[in-house]
């Protein structure tokens, strides 16, 4: 066709066709992401998990730091759902009186092995303790909160030390031991506990998400490692889950009971190698992912937190 006989298009006309394309690719991104949350609103319609789903992985689940807190809702939670457990963590006397309660509560054996993860010399013990156990899940759920206030790097108590191997050493020792028993039998899950916190550089508790960053990256790239050898690798992330290390936070809209949390975040164990871990921490996440990050990172932003938000944490402070 002769090109004169072609609609001129002007300058105007290229613009509007070029910002209708990204209108319309821009929603139909939101509408794909909407399509997949979804999946954290109905999860047993999109994809719910077979009863047998997680005994199906082997005979029994680890769970480190699991005398309180998330870790005893996860040995609770994981027998209920048919595992025998092994409950590591520091305390013997709460060890065996929750190891008690869950045995009369599920009818699962469970097993405790004592050690403090803030100590390097406590592997060898622990892996003499799971020979001969088929294991399926290893939830690396142990951490420590140096400054449960927020307060700044220098006024911070100096226990890296203990910080580094009870959120770091923690997980990659105890991934090493139950790793190498999982892949050839090609089956597994390991969920490691990182923190809403450790997602972006989160001044004020500087060296607790520093810590969580890297369970966060050490996690994905693991799964990129072991997904096709059939393990199932996935970082779960809380925001707010009232325990001993939130001084037992009064829960509510966004702070959840540390059953409600583990119990809503074992149904998304398929959905992906990050999770947030329940529907309110995730619309949270969401919320707080299209704040620019100079935001959290200002001077007057960091000033509020530290006076008015450690009022307002005070305040929801609890007596277990
Ligand atoms: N709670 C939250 O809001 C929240 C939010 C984001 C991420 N997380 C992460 O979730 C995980 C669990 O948190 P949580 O709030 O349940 O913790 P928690 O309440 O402080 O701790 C629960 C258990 O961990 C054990 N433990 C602590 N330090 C230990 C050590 N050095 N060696 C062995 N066991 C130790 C405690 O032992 P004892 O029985 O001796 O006290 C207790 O049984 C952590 O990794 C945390 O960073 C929690």
């Amino acid at each position: 066709m002769h090109a004169s006989l072609l609609p001129s298009l002007t300058m105007e006309d290229y613009q509007h066709q070029l910002l209708t394309v990204i209108g319309g690719l821009i929603c139909f991104c939101a509408l794909v992401k909407c399509i997949r949350f979804m999946k954290y609103v109905f999860p047993h319609t999109w994809s719910a998990l077979p009863q047998a789903f997680f005994p199906s992985l082997g005979e029994w689940a680890v769970v480190t730091g699991a005398g309180d807190g998330l870790g005893k809702a996860y040995s609770f939670e994981l027998a209920k759902r048919g595992l025998n457990v092994v409950m590591i963590s520091r305390t013997l006397e709460k060890l065996q009186r929750v190891a008690a309660d869950i045995e009369q509560a599920t009818g699962q054996k469970v097993k405790i092995i004592q050690a403090d993860f803030t100590k390097n010399s406590v592997y060898e013990n622990i892996e003499k303790g799971l020979q001969g156990l088929e294991i399926g899940v290893l939830v690396n759920n142990v951490g420590m909160l140096h400054n449960p206030l927020p307060c700044r790097f220098l006024n911070a108590p100096d226990i890296d030390e203990n910080l580094v191997n009870c959120n770091i050493i923690s997980a990659t020792k105890m991934t090493q031991i139950i790793l190498k028993q999982m892949e050839p039998r090609q089956k597994g899950l390991i969920l490691n506990l990182s923190s809403g916190l450790g997602t972006f550089p989160c001044p004020l508790y500087t060296m607790y998400s520093a810590s969580k960053a890297f369970i966060c990256t050490f996690s994905k790239a693991l799964q990129a490692e072991y997904r096709a050898k059939g393990i199932i690798i996935q970082v779960v992330a809380p925001y707010g889950v009232s325990t001993p290390m939130t001084m037992h936070q009064k829960p509510g809209l966004i702070t959840k009971t540390a059953e409600e949390f583990v119990s809503e975040s074992l149904d998304y164990v398929t959905f992906g190698d990050e999770i947030f871990g329940c529907l309110a921490h995730e619309i949270l996440a969401c919320v707080l992912r299209l704040i620019p990050l100079w935001v959290f990172h200002s001077d007057r932003l960091q000033e509020a937190v530290l006076h008015l938000f450690t009022s307002y944490l005070k305040k929801r402070w609890r007596k277990p």
